[in-house]
């Protein structure tokens, strides 16, 4: 195959990434995007400060361009993302306890309900969980409403748009040696053993000097899995752009039935949130493929 989208739909996967709306004005992008890839996120414009900018006043005018685009150029749309600690617009910012809880449930209806129908999975709750050993939440003003905030989030995103898949999706769950990883898998496995509704997680796979990508991803993929729930390669980006260690990725998720797609975090190096030293996607900075690219495209 000669363009990655169609290479993973040999598979059955999609081979996404993530669209700034700013850029769509932008050929040399828009030529790369329209080609390659056949899964879109908004990269922020689908986020609760975006679409909610005024409490109770809903701005979809962003995330409709992003979503317009990718519907008009044959592509589907991964919500990103409903309730999340960081990108609260500064009113949600302010607000505590069971004022936070409904306005979360709020947010939720108010946004599925625009894109009711239209999207293929949501990052319903964004990176909940806790960096380092404790193996637990984040603390967060949502967190603060009480433990049982994600599954709410959960429950009013299915009652809002039963169509999709409902996903959560975070950082540094990759490593299954990781505490984290060991947090998240729990919560998981609770929610399915409680009929919590939930379809996917999302491994975010940020990889770099610090998290870097290690080869018992293919077991944190395959033990999501065993629960019962698809996993998405939600967010690649390789600092240092090694292909070897995406084509590792790609195969990791071949080897999982239920890996149903891979997006990377941005088109050319250039529009990486990154930087463009950080080497980290499939094209360069000038739109030409990198050793990254073919890596992946011969992988899939
Ligand atoms: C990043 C965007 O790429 C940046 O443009 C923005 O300034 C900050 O957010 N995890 C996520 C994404 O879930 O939403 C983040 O996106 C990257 C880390």
């Amino acid at each position: 195959e000669s363009t990655l989208g169609a290479a993973a739909q040999q598979s059955g996967r999609y081979f996404g990434t993530a669209i700034a709306s700013g850029k769509l004005g932008d050929s040399a992008y828009t030529t790369i995007a329209g080609r390659e890839f056949d899964m879109v996120t908004a990269e922020n414009e689908m986020k609760i400060d975006a679409t909610e900018p005024n409490r109770g006043q809903f701005n979809f005018s962003a995330g409709d361009r992003v979503y317009n685009w990718a519907v008009q150029n044959g592509k589907r749309v991964r919500g990103h993302t409903l309730a999340w600690h960081n990108q609260q617009p500064g009113w949600m910012q302010q607000l505590s306890g069971s004022t936070l809880r409904q306005a979360m449930i709020n947010h939720i209806n108010g946004v599925m309900n625009h894109y009711k129908g239209k999207i293929y999975a949501w990052d319903v709750v964004n990176e909940a969980y806790a960096d380092g050993n404790s193996g637990g939440r984040r603390d967060s003003n949502l967190q603060r409403t009480g433990n049982d905030w994600i599954e709410v989030a959960f429950r009013t995103a299915r009652a809002a748009d039963p169509a999709a898949k409902l996903c959560y999706n975070d950082y540094n769950i990759d490593n299954w040696s990781w505490a984290k990883t060991q947090g998240v898998y729990n919560m998981v496995r609770d929610f399915k053993s409680r009929g919590v509704p939930i379809d996917c997680v999302g491994l975010q796979s940020h990889f770099n000097g610090n998290s870097p990508y290690n080869s018992n991803y293919r077991t944190t993929i395959q033990s999501f899995a065993a629960l019962g729930v698809d996993v998405q390669i939600t967010e690649l980006d390789i600092q240092g752009g090694s292909a070897t260690t995406y084509a590792n990725v790609v195969n990791d998720c071949l080897a999982v039935p239920r890996c149903t797609g891979i997006s990377v975090w941005g088109v050319r190096d250039t529009d990486s949130w990154l930087g463009s030293g950080a080497s980290a996607l499939l094209f360069d900075g000038n739109g030409n493929k990198k050793a990254a690219y073919t890596a992946v495209l011969n992988a899939l």
